[in-house]
């Protein structure tokens, strides 16, 4: 039933959870509402600062999940704040003007990148970021076909979709765009085979390391590898850096890791210094002046919102801190101290099958739990538990020592950490006896699952129950 009157803001920033649940499950997705209770996500936090989060009784909470790499800086940045501040007068959208912060923006943008690249096209998201690329490669060569990697992500527009390597993402929406390749990560052959067969290749799109997959590190010199490959068949590589951007790895970029520069970077999530949506492509000029030189294709793609004024200060202040901060030290020095001592904690573990990571960007995968799970569970938590493990032990890193921390979209049986890289040892230190003390407390049973499964199996007849009262009204 719809409410007649409107919600102002200050009633919104007042209601207590039950009545935020019910507005999120009527008005916004009742799936997403239902997964977040079985899985004990559905809190609501009301302050937010670096690392820390609190909700409406003054519990603290850390964040591990860092905005699934947007939140670098961490929470409410202040400099990045008073950069909003200083533009507070300046018109934000007059897209028939010069806008010196967006200008000065990406001439930072072409310092910092590797390389030639030097061309910035501003949207305000990741996945506009690949679309982008990806019309950008087209327009640029003239050619048709893009070649992905299986268990990539890249974004779910349709564009993006078409690249992103899941099936379970794509199946209900095709026809996706034609012409899409799909091989396995980090493996050069395979892109050597289709280069070989394909002459008609725009380019290869590719992430670093793959995030949303479950944190995939390619073999050493993957990259450099494939940087080989397409310049060899003249194929654009768009390296797509949206979740590995700003520091994350322990470099600026990850590509710099193997010193490789890409022919259009993809860029958002960070860039924004976790308050504003902000996304990106950088090319070099060569390849933008093929696409949208001159007067007849500068209009080809562009952006109502993109480099609005708030936008791009966001953006300047943000890399600036980063910079100033040298984050990207931080992470490298924070990741290999988090990396080695998780593996201490989790070697051998009988339900750890692999921490893996760079920097901060770390992934720990669990083992298929379906015959553990057989003996433990049954009816509906047995059915969501063999998808969602990784995400119950999230669960219970949440439920009981306030830990936010998620499972990767492509794998749930993968926990991501990805804390602001502004964490401190102490936090790591915190989280590394959490997740200690929860392996240890579950060394051979799956008590862990049976906790979740618990849970969820709990939550879940406490919601029908709900239901039929309802319906007996
Ligand atoms: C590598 C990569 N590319 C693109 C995207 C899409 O970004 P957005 O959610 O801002 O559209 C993501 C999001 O997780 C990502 O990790």
């Amino acid at each position: 039933m719809k409410r007649k009157s409107l919600i102002s803001l200050e009633e919104a920033l007042s209601l207590n959870e039950d009545e935020v649940k019910t507005l999120f499950s009527n008005y916004l997705n009742p799936g997403m509402a239902k997964a977040f209770e079985l899985l004990g996500f559905d809190k609501v936090y009301i302050k937010a600062s670096g690392t820390v989060l609190r909700d409406r009784k003054g519990n603290k909470y850390l964040d591990f999940l860092g905005g699934f790499g947007s939140l670098n800086l961490g929470h409410n940045p202040k400099k990045v704040i008073e950069a909003l501040q200083l533009v507070e007068d300046r018109p934000n959208i007059l897209q028939t003007s010069l806008n010196p912060v967006a200008a000065a923006l990406a001439h930072n943008l072409a310092v910092i990148t590797p390389g030639e690249l030097s061309r910035t096209f501003f949207c305000n998201s990741g996945t506009e970021a690949v679309e982008g690329a990806i019309k950008l490669s087209r327009a640029a060569t003239g050619k048709k076909k893009i070649i992905y990697c299986r268990n990539s992500f890249h974004g779910k527009t349709m564009g993006s979709l078409s690249v992103t390597g899941r099936e379970k993402y794509q199946k209900k929406f095709t026809p996706l765009i034609p012409h899409c390749i799909s091989i396995p990560f980090g493996d050069a052959d395979a892109l050597e085979r289709e280069l070989k067969q394909h002459k008609d290749v725009a380019a290869f799109i590719v992430e670093p390391i793959q995030g949303e997959g479950g944190i995939i590190v390619p073999p050493e010199g993957y990259l450099k590898q494939v940087r080989e490959l397409c310049t060899q068949y003249e194929v654009l590589l768009i390296i797509d850096e949206v979740q590995t951007g700003f520091g994350r790895t322990g470099k600026m970029f990850a590509c710099e890791h193997e010193g490789v520069v890409p022919d259009i970077l993809c860029l958002a999530k960070s860039l924004g210094g976790g308050i504003m949506p902000v996304g990106a492509f950088i090319t070099k000029p060569d390849i933008w002046d093929r696409a949208y030189g001159g007067l007849q294709n500068f209009s080809l793609h562009t952006s109502t919102f993109g480099g609005c004024t708030r936008s791009v200060a966001a953006a300047l202040a943000a890399i600036e801190e980063i910079i100033k901060m040298d984050l990207p030290k931080q992470a490298a020095e924070k990741g290999s101290y988090f990396i080695a001592k998780l593996r201490e904690i989790t070697d051998k573990h009988p339900l750890v099958k692999e921490v893996r990571g760079k920097g901060l960007l770390i992934g720990i995968e669990f083992k298929d739990s379906g015959n553990i799970l057989d003996k433990l569970a049954s009816g509906v938590a047995k059915k969501i538990s063999q998808d969602y493990f990784g995400a119950f032990v999230a669960g219970e890193l949440l439920n009981r020592y306030r830990i936010i921390t998620a499972y990767s979209l492509n794998n749930y049986n993968t926990i991501r950490l990805e804390p602001p890289l502004i964490v401190t040892y102490e936090h790591l230190d915190y989280v590394l006896n959490a997740v200690d003390e929860i392996l240890k407390n579950n060394r051979s049973t799956g008590k862990i699952i049976f906790t979740g499964v618990k849970n969820a199996v709990e939550s879940f007849f406490r919601s029908k129950m709900k239901n039929g009262k309802k319906n007996n009204k």
